[in-house]
């Protein structure tokens, strides 16, 4: 009886093996071509160069990888370059379903909008990064993927300032960040990349770049505010904030008068 049950037991193991094994590869393009389809859905391209490329009528195996854009090794999409290719919209969706997706290159497009806030597991494998020069704004992410070697988000609209866990990116060896509206202290392992990779934002310091007391006031301030803002330190901050406001107005009164910026937060902390 048990010997029965065993064999039983057996042949079903062998069975969802079997099953396990060879459902993959094709559920696997499959999840693929929802990605592409789902990319092309998304995105905005007025010259119509996804629409007559990306045909997903024609289903002769490995179809997608003759698209525009699309790189394959051994089936599966690899890399998705759609770099200059005059697209506009949000970030593109679907790409959770690209589960082989190593590189993304949106670069010299008119994309705009947030980068989003769960690209890591979007993109859980990305070890190249291009959204440089497009019009993407709002913050970087926390927890941007953490295989990266490559990072190019330079000419962008990006603000605030660049996460501290990018201290954790321990396989970078190319990243710009160029060109944006970002501010406060350039994460310490950071310090390895030229200048050129942060310049253009107007209140970035630290090496790299000059020491943050020579940055220019107001963005200094905006540092301030803005850190207390994200530790939760509105109800601490309450107290801080007269102590900040209270030197800040003493040594720089100027911001106060000039600076419209400042007034909503200087009348939320004091
Ligand atoms: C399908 O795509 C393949 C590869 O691009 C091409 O060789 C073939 O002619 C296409 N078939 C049709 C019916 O469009
Ligand atoms: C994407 O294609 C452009 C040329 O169209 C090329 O310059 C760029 O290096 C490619 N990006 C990647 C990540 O291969
Ligand atoms: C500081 O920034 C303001 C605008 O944000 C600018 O007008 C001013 O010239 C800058 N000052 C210095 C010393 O760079």
């Amino acid at each position: 009886m048990s010997a029965t049950a065993g064999a039983t037991k057996f042949l079903l193991w062998l069975l969802l093996l079997s099953t396990s094994s060879s459902s993959p590869s094709c559920s696997a393009s499959e999840l693929d071509i929802t990605c592409l389809k789902t990319v092309k859905q998304s995105v905005v391209d007025p010259n119509g160069i996804l629409e007559s490329s990306w045909n997903f009528d024609n289903a002769t195996n490995g179809f997608i990888c003759w698209f525009t854009g699309v790189e394959c090794w051994g089936r599966r999409v690899h890399a998705l370059n759609l770099s200059s290719l005059g697209l506009e919209g949000q970030f593109p969706q679907g790409l959770e379903y690209c589960t082989a997706l190593f590189r993304l290159d949106l670069s010299n497009n008119k994309f705009s909008g947030p980068i989003p806030w769960n690209i890591a597991q979007q993109a859980a494998y990305l070890t190249s990064l291009d959204l440089s020069y497009n019009s993407f704004s709002g913050e970087i992410p926390i927890g941007i993927c953490r295989d990266l070697n490559v990072l190019n988000i330079q000419h962008n609209q990006l603000s605030g300032q660049i996460p501290r866990d990018f201290d954790e990116l321990l396989r970078l060896t190319s990243l710009s960040v160029a060109d944006n509206q970002l501010f406060g202290l350039i994460p310490s392992s950071l310090s390895k990349f030229p200048a050129s990779s942060f310049s253009g934002n107007q209140g970035l310091c630290g090496p790299p770049l000059g020491d943050c007391a020579n940055t220019n006031e107001s963005s200094l301030i905006w540092y301030i505010i803005d850190d207390m803002i994200k530790d939760d330190f509105i109800v601490v901050g309450a107290a801080a904030g007269f102590v900040v406001g209270f030197v800040a107005a003493f040594y720089f009164p100027h911001l106060f008068v000039f600076s419209q910026k400042l007034h909503p937060y200087v009348y939320r902390i004091c």
